[in-house]
């Protein structure tokens, strides 16, 4: 099976005239598909689901009796041609689709051999399954693989085999959301067609693998909520195609390294509740196409960093509890697309400038828990923009009630404030128990 190219098929149109080209009206299905292939594909669903009729009802699962997670293409070569099971997907979006609960990965997935996307999703909820280390050998067609929220698929993810001879076309790989524990395997970072990896919402520990850098076609990177730890690997630099990388709630610690600032591509970086330390890389002045901006929760402890001001697509910045000092810049107006600042939790000092104002786009605003002090004197205009916008998202018609993203501004204890009466009256932060808070 070497270059078997196949073609996408309406298998219910074709179905009649299959039907009456190769005779398979005897309903074994024989003659459309090779058997050992459609036993295998027997064995997979019923390995899966709880409905054990389902080879009964679905005999011919390439034509006659086609179900909507399973598909099939033609291949062209063979004479007369056959059906490949090309796609097995398993997921609440699928009719009747629930999982028996002592499901399992049969081994006949090796009997699939042309299998493009495998995806199983909410389906391993009692038993406990995990994959075996031959896992990724079964598949040398895969493109999409995706095994998403199985609170019961446990274990350790196997190594994939050196990718040249054995998945060569994985694109995706989604593992989000199971009971993964123990270390990513290094061997991933050969995985080099590899265009999206999401590992998120698991329990991998150890360290993001240096060989990560030879993912050179990734374009998303999540590894958030898991228990990685040490330092980010420099060799992330190398991926210039990524766009969104998220590596937020993990124990990542040391400095950022600068090479990150290579990601020119990088439109969402969250790192935020880590243990990173500060200043930011002066490099990140190149990631000229960053829009969100997330490191919330991590000992940054340093000034806000001028480069932040050549951003210009920002949208969003997120630095709360950063252990941020000095002031609070006055570059933000430059950065003509923000709509969302938080700087709260931090030890800023000083006056909150007046030219936050222009900002047009500004929606969400907190400097709240800073150490800000002086006059505040934006202009009504601007306070009552932010209250506007958050009483409409509260739903909430009472006047003589904060808006949550003006109380972003002030502290708690100011609810009884009238958004528009805020902006007018000669309005005093103190820092003496080190909240903002309007007097
Ligand atoms: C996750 O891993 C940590 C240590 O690696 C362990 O202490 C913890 O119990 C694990 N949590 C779960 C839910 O398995
Ligand atoms: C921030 O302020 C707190 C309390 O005022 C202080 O304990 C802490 O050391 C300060 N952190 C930095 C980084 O200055
Ligand atoms: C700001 O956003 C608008 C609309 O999304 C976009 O057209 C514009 O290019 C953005 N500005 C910058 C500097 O990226
Ligand atoms: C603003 O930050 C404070 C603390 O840092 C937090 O308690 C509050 O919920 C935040 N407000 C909004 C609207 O996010």
């Amino acid at each position: 099976m070497a270059s078997l190219s196949l073609l996408l098929v309406g298998y219910l149109v074709l179905a009649a005239d299959l039907g009456t080209i190769l005779g398979a009206s005897d309903g074994s299905g024989a003659e459309e598909m090779e058997k050992d292939e459609l036993l295998g594909l027997f064995d997979v669903m019923s390995s899966l689901l709880e409905d054990q009729s389902w080879v009964q009802m679905h005999p011919q699962p390439c034509t006659a009796t086609p179900w909507p997670g399973v598909e099939c293409e033609l291949g062209e070569e063979e004479e007369p041609p056959l059906f490949h099971v090309t796609k097995v997907h398993i997921g609440p979006d699928i009719l009747n689709p629930p999982c028996s609960s002592s499901a399992f990965l049969s081994r006949s997935l090796v009997k699939l051999p042309f299998l493009k996307t495998l995806s199983i999703f909410n389906c391993f909820t009692t038993s406990r399954v995990s994959l075996s280390p031959s896992f990724f050998t079964s598949f040398s067609y895969l493109e999409h693989l995706t095994l998403q929220s199985n609170p019961t698929l446990i274990g350790k993810i196997p190594p994939p085999p050196p990718p040249l001879s054995q998945a060569p076309n994985l694109k995706v790989l989604c593992l989000k959301q199971n009971g993964f524990h123990g270390e990513i395997p290094q061997q991933l970072g050969g995985l080099a067609s590899l265009e999206q990896l999401d590992l998120s919402y698991n329990n991998l520990s150890g360290q993001i693998p240096q060989e990560f850098g030879g993912l050179k076609s990734l374009t998303i990177l999540d590894l958030s909520w898991n228990s990685l730890e040490g330092q980010l690997p420099s060799s992330l630099g190398n991926l210039r195609l990524l766009q969104k990388t998220d590596l937020s709630s993990n124990m990542l610690n040391g400095m950022i390294p600068p090479e990150l600032g290579n990601l020119e591509s990088l439109v969402l970086l969250d790192l935020s509740y880590n243990m990173l330390s500060g200043p930011i890389p002066s490099s990140f002045s190149c990631l000229e196409n960053l829009e969100y901006f997330l490191i919330d929760h991590n000992p940054i402890n340093s000034e806000l960093p001028l480069l932040l001001s050549t951003l210009k697509k920002l949208k969003t910045l997120s630095f709360s509890d950063c252990g941020l000092t000095g002031t609070v810049p006055t570059y933000f107006p430059s950065l003509k697309n923000l709509t969302a600042l938080f700087l709260n939790r931090n030890n800023l000092s000083g006056g909150v400038p007046k030219n936050l104002a222009t900002l047009p786009n500004l929606d969400q605003l907190n400097l709240s828990q800073n150490q800000l002090s002086g006059e505040l004197s934006l202009p009504e205009g601007f306070i009552y923009r932010l209250g506007k916008r958050g009483l409409s998202k509260q739903k909430s018609c009472d006047s003589e009630k904060y808006s949550p993203s003006l109380s972003a501004i002030v502290s708690e204890k100011q609810g009884h404030v009238k958004p528009n009466s805020f902006g007018i009256s000669a309005s005093v932060f103190t820092g003496e128990d080190g909240h903002g808070r309007l007097i």
